[in-house]
């Protein structure tokens, strides 16, 4: 196997709040994830994943422990990387085209190069037309959408995913779900992507990593081996209902069982 992408070792994060005490979000991570991987991250509302993704984004520094990105310590924000939050904050007073070019502006990469580079990714992310557009006109999946092709238009190695299609409506959630491992598939990229959802997770994974809850550490990697692309038949497959079974198990009906 190729050198890992992410490499991940005893990783451990404390917060310092401002009151004074200290809140312990990670303890002991260790985690790789191979060269064009997929790997989905599923865990208890507070448990750390947030904080887990922006450390590998290179905003957030860890407490102790190494993290690496492609063999090289993560310093601070790179351009090997691209990340999709939650909530897609898009600049509503530029336009979709002018949304996904920020990072082009921002990393002072050749504009004209780019702009066509940024059209094919809006034609990927199926939004030919909406170039000129502006955030307001859109639907959520839509800016979602419009988030990821701003993600990727740098060209990363690695792509972040912290419940990006959380605030979607189910059926557009799994239309989403189906676009983005197209895209996986076609660009190659390594994801990693959290969410609430562990259908979502097992649909969209080589492997699940299961957390803990605070301070998170990984409880179990599940590797699924289901083949691809996958398609949403087989939400309903015996085969798949393992997985997930599996893994809400771990999970316990309320999100956690002790
Ligand atoms: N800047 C901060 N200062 C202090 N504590 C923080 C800070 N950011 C996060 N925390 C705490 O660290 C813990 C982990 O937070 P994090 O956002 O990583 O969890 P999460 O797993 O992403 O949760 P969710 O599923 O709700 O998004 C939480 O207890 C949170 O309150
Ligand atoms: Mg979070």
């Amino acid at each position: 196997m190729s050198a890992p992408v992410i490499a991940v070792s005893r990783l451990e994060k404390t917060y310092l709040t401002r009151a004074g005490s200290r809140i312990r979000a990670l303890a002991d991570v260790t985690l790789d994830i191979g060269d064009g991987e997929f790997v989905t991250i599923v865990g208890p509302s507070g448990c750390g994943k947030t904080t887990l993704l922006r450390i590998l984004g290179g905003l957030l520094a860890a407490s102790s422990g190494s993290v690496e990105l492609l063999g090289r310590r993560i310093s601070g924000p790179s351009r090997k990387v691209g990340m999709v939050f939650q909530d897609p904050v898009l600049l509503p007073w530029r336009t979709v085209l002018d949304n996904v070019m920020l990072p082009v502006v921002v990393l002072r990469l050749d504009r004209a190069t780019y702009r066509r580079r940024a059209r094919e990714l809006l034609a990927l992310v199926g939004l030919t037309g909406f170039e000129d557009k502006y955030p307001h006109e859109l639907s959520g999946g839509m800016r979602q959408r419009v988030a990821l092709a701003r993600a990727l238009v740098h060209d990363p190695a690695l792509l972040l995913m912290d419940e990006p299609f959380g605030a979607l409506d189910a059926m557009t959630r799994e239309a989403m779900n189906l676009e983005l491992q197209r895209i996986w598939r076609e660009s190659g990229k390594t994801v990693a992507f959290i969410t609430h959802s562990i259908p979502e997770a097992a649909f969209l994974g080589d492997r699940v990593i299961v957390m803990s809850p605070r301070p998170g550490r990984i409880v179990d990697v599940v590797s699924v081996e289901l083949g691809r692309p996958r398609d949403l038949d087989m939400l309903g497959s015996d085969a798949f209902g393992v997985y997930t079974r599996k893994i809400r198990q771990m999970l316990g009906p309320k999100g956690w069982l002790e």
